[in-house]
């Protein structure tokens, strides 16, 4: 059993609420702090909203405390647990962190929810005895609902930290927690950006071949596990404004070589749309919106982005499975660019994201719904047809790939609890 009792967060918005909520929910004593009263209130009420109740039991919102930045800093001292959820800003979680430090009781845990800020850059410069205490927590939107919490230590984090919040997102908020590395984006977020983006710029030229926005959804889904939404429903979820933020982050942030940097800014078709405000669902539509009929009927639209206009979204339906992408049709070659594309770059990303392949497949599992692992598609698609694939295309063999060739086994995983390590050998998982 964990023994972590009480939860301090700070910033109140859909993450800071929605983590105070789970923890209220198991009975731990939590104190939810924000910019001002007004803010905080209504980030209480998000969490008893009757329409989204974010609770068990409505009572359990009696194991929250409120208050401000201003007045109540100096509480944080009695929570075992300090999570930090503001803004994604690296200023205002620096100063943040700041007042952390300074009124932090010692034997607190400290973390921030940052879904992409590298930890060294937010503590840069603070002492190395608060560094011990601190890491990343990284939850998945809605919290309620993902299981995926990315747990990241930083380089000075001691173990027992690690150990400790561990062992109370598993046990007592029954998370999924995957252990990723200090890099820009972390594990899913570094994955499934690279899928987005990638997909938006394969996307222009599946336009010119006549694959419209509706069959690149249909494809880049349940034929290949990936949640409905698809590619571009998946954005008029995250919104175009967060893509460019995003894409921004990792323009700053990425390696100098990584496959990912070419695809870090919006294609001009959405640039155009995030410039006209059109950025998804927050706004009313972006690539898809609702609209009604005449007769009041709701009617999909999308939005044509070489004429600029809305038409009928048609229902398209691929009866195909995850080996489209190693077929040389039009279609396959799009699912290939695109999700193919992304199994590369995750293949090619241990040690320096994750230190094995379990963790990459269960943070893309349980953060992005994805119904299989980069890994084990691969083992689907059978990596030797893949490494074929790629020398016949001239492409990069990523680094997995290469040491499951140089070894003397095929696949990534052995039955259902051995994986290939980065020696090339099966271990236990
Ligand atoms: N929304 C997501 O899908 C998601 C998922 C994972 C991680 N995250 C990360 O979680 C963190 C919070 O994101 P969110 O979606 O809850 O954002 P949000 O906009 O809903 O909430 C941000 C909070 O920061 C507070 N804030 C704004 N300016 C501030 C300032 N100057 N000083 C102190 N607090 C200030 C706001 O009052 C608000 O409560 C960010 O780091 C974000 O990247 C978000």
């Amino acid at each position: 059993m964990s023994n972590i009792k009480s939860v301090a967060v700070l910033g109140s918005g859909t993450m800071g609420a929605g983590i105070a909520a789970l923890a209220a929910d198991r009975d731990c004593k939590v104190l939810l702090l924000d910019i001002d009263k007004d803010t905080v209130e209504k980030g209480k009420m998000k969490i008893v909203n009757e329409k989204k109740p974010m609770l068990s039991k409505p009572s359990n919102i009696e194991n929250i405390a409120t208050g401000t930045f201003e007045k109540d800093f100096h509480k944080i001292s009695d929570y075992d647990w300090i999570c930090e959820a503001v803004v994604e800003k690296i200023e205002i979680k620096r100063k943040i962190f700041n007042e952390i430090e300074n009124y932090m009781n010692k034997s607190s845990l400290v973390s921030s929810n940052t879904s992409g800020i590298p930890l060294k850059d937010i503590t840069k410069g603070m002492h190395e005895d608060f560094l011990k205490s601190v890491c990343i927590t990284h939850f998945f939107n809605p919290v309620k609902i993902m299981k995926l919490c990315e747990l990241i230590p930083g380089e000075k984090t001691s173990k027992e930290v690690i150990q400790k919040l561990s062992i109370f997102l598993k046990d007592t908020l029954e998370k999924g927690v995957v252990y990723g590395k200090d890099t820009v984006n972390f594990i899913g977020n570094r994955i499934g950006c690279f899928f987005m983006f990638k997909g938006l710029h394969e996307g222009k030229n599946a336009r010119k071949n006549n694959i419209s926005i509706e069959k690149m959804d249909a494809l880049l889904s349940k034929p290949i596990g990936l949640p409905p939404t698809g590619l571009y429903g998946l954005i008029d979820l995250i919104g175009l404004d967060v893509m460019y933020s995003v894409g921004k982050n990792l323009e700053f942030n990425l390696p100098k070589n990584d496959l990912g940097r070419d695809f870090v800014s919006l294609p001009d078709e959405e640039l155009n749309l995030y410039n006209k405000g059109q950025l998804g669902r927050k706004t009313g539509g972006g690539f898809y919106r609702i609209n009604r009929t005449i007769e009041d009927q709701k009617l999909k639209e999308v939005y044509d982005l070489e004429d600029n206009i809305w038409k009928p979204a048609l229902r398209e339906n691929f009866n195909v499975s995850y080996d489209v992408m190693l077929k040389d049709t039009i279609e396959g070659q799009f699912v290939w660019n695109v999700m193919g594309a992304s199994l590369l770059y995750a293949a090619d990303l241990i040690p320096e994201i994750a230190d094995d392949i379990v963790n990459i497949d269960n943070a893309m599992k349980w953060g992005f719904a994805w119904e299989k692992g980069p890994f084990e598609i691969l083992d689907i698609l059978v990596p030797e047809k893949v490494v074929e694939k790629c020398k016949n295309l001239r492409v990069k063999v990523p680094k997995m790939l290469e040491i499951l060739s140089n070894s003397k086994n095929k696949f990534f995983y052995k039955e259902k609890n051995e994986f290939l390590n980065i020696h090339g050998e099966y271990q236990k998982i």
